[in-house]
């Protein structure tokens, strides 16, 4: 996750990317024999190829599934056993999956960094994991992605109203990018969504925590005029629990050149995409579209992350930092641990509440 790092890593992290985008050529042989696996068991198109070729622009090489039935994982092989076997095989390991928490699980099972480990022996036994979206969780490197864009249309990280829109329930590209903008000064937001699909609270109590401002709109209309960003996102259909939730959520933000007419001239527009119907495809022509041009970021970035974990120029926080409570469960239906049974029982505590340390699920005690 974002929060494995520090803000001056992130920063590190913009900065070389921002010096790749110059002079690509001068990075085409820094990972020449690395080997990086991408393990993804659910779809992706940008995250996937970025990282592929990212790789692969760094002189590297790439094995992996795209499609977990073709592996051992559909004879019924668990998380661990595939990531000590793929860890074998690759330098640094890049996972996405359907359940919240995976990429936190996999990083303990591919023997990464540990609490108490010396550091050295500790980073030459690491293969490292990469989070490319677990579950309606977290997506960390669409934020690094959406900050190099943010930098590059804007020259700022800090000072900017950003408007988010749409799914802000099961995004996980929402929950990543406020996560990171709030630690950077003056940043306000605006969440633009239907009361069912609202952020959830845990990422409130971030930017309580950070005390950054923050309002809850429910159109576009009323909010879009005092953006410097807006950050449209899809219905997340695959996360709903019926088909007719769904149908009721989607269609209702719809960003259209009317809308568009309302913001500032140097706004600009993003997107994790793919885009379903939030965002009118005539505005794809409109400057301040900036969607595509954060796609080809990715990959920048994608390329210096991949550089400073395989030169161990960063490395991460401590994969669990509470406590292993072994009588009780994460509720959490889609969290790794319903599936992983061998898992930690690992959680935070935050007054009367237990925090799991894979999914942010929370628990009261009785
Ligand atoms: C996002 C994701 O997978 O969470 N896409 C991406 O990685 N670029 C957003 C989405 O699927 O809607």
């Amino acid at each position: 996750d974002m929060d494995d790092y520090s803000v001056s890593q992130w920063n590190a992290m913009v900065k070389l990317a921002e010096d790749i985008m110059r002079r690509p050529e001068s990075y085409a042989d820094k990972c020449r024999g690395k080997i990086m696996a991408t393990l993804f068991y659910e779809p992706s198109t940008r995250t996937q190829m970025s990282f592929q070729t990212a790789m692969i622009r760094l002189g590297g090489s790439i094995i992996g599934f795209d499609n977990p039935g073709n592996s051992s994982v559909s004879k019924g092989e668990n998380l661990k056993d595939t990531i000590k076997i793929v860890s074998n095989y690759a330098d640094v390991l890049v996972m996405r999956h359907n359940q919240e928490g995976a990429a936190r699980a996999a990083a303990l099972s591919a023997d990464c960094p540990k609490e108490g480990a010396p550091l050295v022996a500790a980073m030459n036994a690491s293969v490292p994991v990469i989070n490319a979206g677990d579950g309606g969780h977290l997506h960390p490197t669409q934020t690094l992605t959406d900050l190099l864009t943010l930098k590059t249309e804007l020259g700022r990280l800090d000072n900017l109203t950003v408007g988010l829109c749409g799914d802000l329930k099961y995004g996980r590209t929402v929950h990543s990018i406020l996560k990171a903008l709030s630690c950077y000064k003056n940043n306000k937001f605006i969440l633009i969504s239907t009361p069912s699909l609202a952020l959830p609270q845990y990422i409130k109590d971030v930017l309580h925590a950070r005390g950054c401002e923050f309002k809850e709109a429910a159109t576009i209309e009323e909010a879009i005029g005092e953006c410097d960003m807006l950050y449209m996102t899809r219905i997340q259909q695959e996360r709903f629990a019926s088909r007719e939730e769904y149908e009721k959520q989607k269609g209702v933000y719809i960003l259209t050149r009317e809308k568009m007419q309302l913001a500032k001239k140097n706004m600009i527009v993003m997107h994790p995409l793919p885009r379903v119907n939030e965002i009118e495809v005539e505005i794809d022509d409109d400057p301040r579209a900036a969607y595509f041009r954060q796609a080809k970021c990715g990959m920048y970035v994608r390329m210096a992350l991949i550089l400073m974990t395989l030169n161990n120029t960063i490395t991460a926080n401590p994969l669990l930092t509470g406590q292993v409570h072994h009588e009780c469960r994460c509720t959490n239906p889609r969290c790794i641990t319903q599936t992983e049974h061998y898992l930690p029982h690992s959680f935070r505590k935050y007054g009367d509440i237990m925090i799991c340390e894979y999914c942010d699920e929370r628990i009261l005690l009785k």
